[in-house]
């Protein structure tokens, strides 16, 4: 059968263009020999409307709200006791593992999880308030240090070994970021423990003083990280896809992630959401005052976690977090009244017109924020969660990148608008 075409027709010339379906109903016009053929570009500045590669892992249909990581609704992972790490293995090696697969990777991510002597000893080097997203970008690029045999990672079982060492050290690493902010010792992991209520452990015990880990903190926190998972080419992975496009290794290129998401129109946006909410609740602030100045083009606030480039529907994640928050609460027999505070401005922007002809609607990190200080993490390791979360998707996503024979370096053109030809003019001439 011979592939769709679409047809440009561009100075009184007609250009056959092949037409590619995905296994949705997404479709795409291969422009790839456009310029080479034809010396013409697209023009997608920030590529909003441009497919960078095919995928397998994640499907995303923003008009419908809909979200699968592997062909699973994210729905499916919202049970009483979900698990992080089951879903970072699905999204690594394409499906759900067995039980001597999911095993044998917790068995890696134990012996994976101390931090090398050299890793560790940076933390004396660098000042205790830096801002905890510098540290895990540095201290991931870092480990190429440390791990040199995985600068070439060549099969599964390397990628496997590869996938533990980060996906078990970045938990470590945001651990004693943490700790060292408040000058408290360090504590280390402890291998008798699952990877949430390990972290939890590292985060809030003190010698002597094991902190309890309660359940539903544990599976709360379990939840928060497999709904930030993956997401497909959002601004992180696509940076993790271009700097892994050099052949660069999955340290550099994750490291590349973070410092992506650390941007408050990314990841970013969940402190952001929970500064607005303090301010809020201190009365710095009123609600309609955020809807407002959000809504005021001279006025460079946004109302943070609202409004997704894909989404132009409730985002699932949102919606799921949303119930969380209840659950959890509920279980725990407490109240945030910053969660009262985020409904109400919810309720404000879904009925307000500039939201609604936008199709602006609560995102990842409008509920998140909630849930994670419910745990007693605080604002500051926010973005550090979603990395934490967001590690396996990376992974999976350089993988499959690396794993494609036909993957180039990602080199976009650009449509120079700049001065045309001119002279150097020696400075005594200026
Ligand atoms: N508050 C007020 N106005 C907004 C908002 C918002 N949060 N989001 C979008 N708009 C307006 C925007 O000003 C524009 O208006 P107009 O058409 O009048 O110029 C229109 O909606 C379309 O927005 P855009 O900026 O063209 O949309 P985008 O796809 O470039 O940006 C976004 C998407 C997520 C960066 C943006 O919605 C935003 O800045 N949201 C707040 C930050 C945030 O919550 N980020 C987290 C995103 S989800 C998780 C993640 O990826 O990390």
């Amino acid at each position: 059968m011979s592939t769709p075409q679409a047809k440009l027709f561009i100075d009184h010339k007609e250009i056959p263009l092949s037409v590619y379906s995905g296994t949705q109903d997404d479709r795409a016009i291969d422009i790839t020999k456009l310029y080479d053929e034809h010396h013409i570009m697209t023009y997608d500045p920030s590529l909003g409307n441009t497919a960078i590669c095919r995928s397998e892992i994640t499907y995303i249909d923003g008009g419908k709200g809909i979200l699968r990581y592997r062909g699973i609704p994210l729905e499916q992972f919202d049970r009483p006791t979900p698990n992080f790490i089951e879903v970072a293995w699905m999204l690594i090696f394409g499906r759900l593992p067995n039980k001597t697969e999911l095993d044998e990777f917790r068995s890696l991510l134990s012996e994976h999880e101390l931090l090398h002597e050299g890793l560790r000893n940076q933390f004396q080097v660098l000042p205790a308030k830096a801002p905890p997203m510098a540290i895990l970008s540095a201290m991931i690029s870092m480990m190429a240090c440390y791990y040199e045999e995985f600068l070439t990672v060549v099969d599964d079982q390397s990628i496997a070994e590869a996938s533990a060492r980060l996906i078990s050290k970045v938990r470590t690493i945001a651990a004693f970021t943490h700790r060292r902010s408040l000058g408290l010792p360090f504590i280390y992991p402890d291998p008798g423990m699952r990877y949430c209520a390990n972290f939890l452990h590292m985060m809030f015990s003190i010698p002597y003083r094991q902190f309890t880990v309660e359940p539903e903190i544990e599976d709360a926190l379990n939840l928060v990280l497999i709904l930030h998972a993956d997401h497909e080419q959002n601004c992180s992975t696509s940076a993790v896809r271009v700097v892994g496009s050099a052949q660069a290794n999955l340290f550099a290129s994750c490291s590349a992630g973070v410092s992506a998401l650390w941007g408050p129109l990314h990841g970013g946006a969940n402190v952001k959401v929970m500064e607005m909410l303090e301010s809020i609740y201190r009365g710095g602030r009123k609600p309609e005052d955020c809807i407002e100045a959000a809504k005021d083009k001279t006025n460079p606030f946004r109302l943070f976690g609202f409004g997704h480039r894909v989404y132009k529907n409730y985002d699932p994640r949102a919606k799921i977090l949303k119930k969380a928050c209840d659950r959890v609460f509920a279980k725990l027999k407490t109240q945030d009244p910053l969660l009262n505070i985020a409904r109400e401005l919810e309720e404000r922007a879904l009925a307000d017109d500039y939201f609604v002809e936008r199709k602006l609607y609560p995102n990842v990190d409008f509920y998140s924020g909630i849930l994670l200080r419910a745990m007693g993490i605080p604002t500051d390791m926010f973005t550090v969660m979603f990395a934490i979360g967001r590690l396996p998707g990376w992974i999976a996503q350089w993988k499959e990148a690396h794993e494609n024979p036909g993957t180039r370096i990602i080199r976009p053109r650009q449509l120079y608008v700049g001065n045309p030809e001119t002279r150097y003019v020696p400075i005594e001439e200026r």
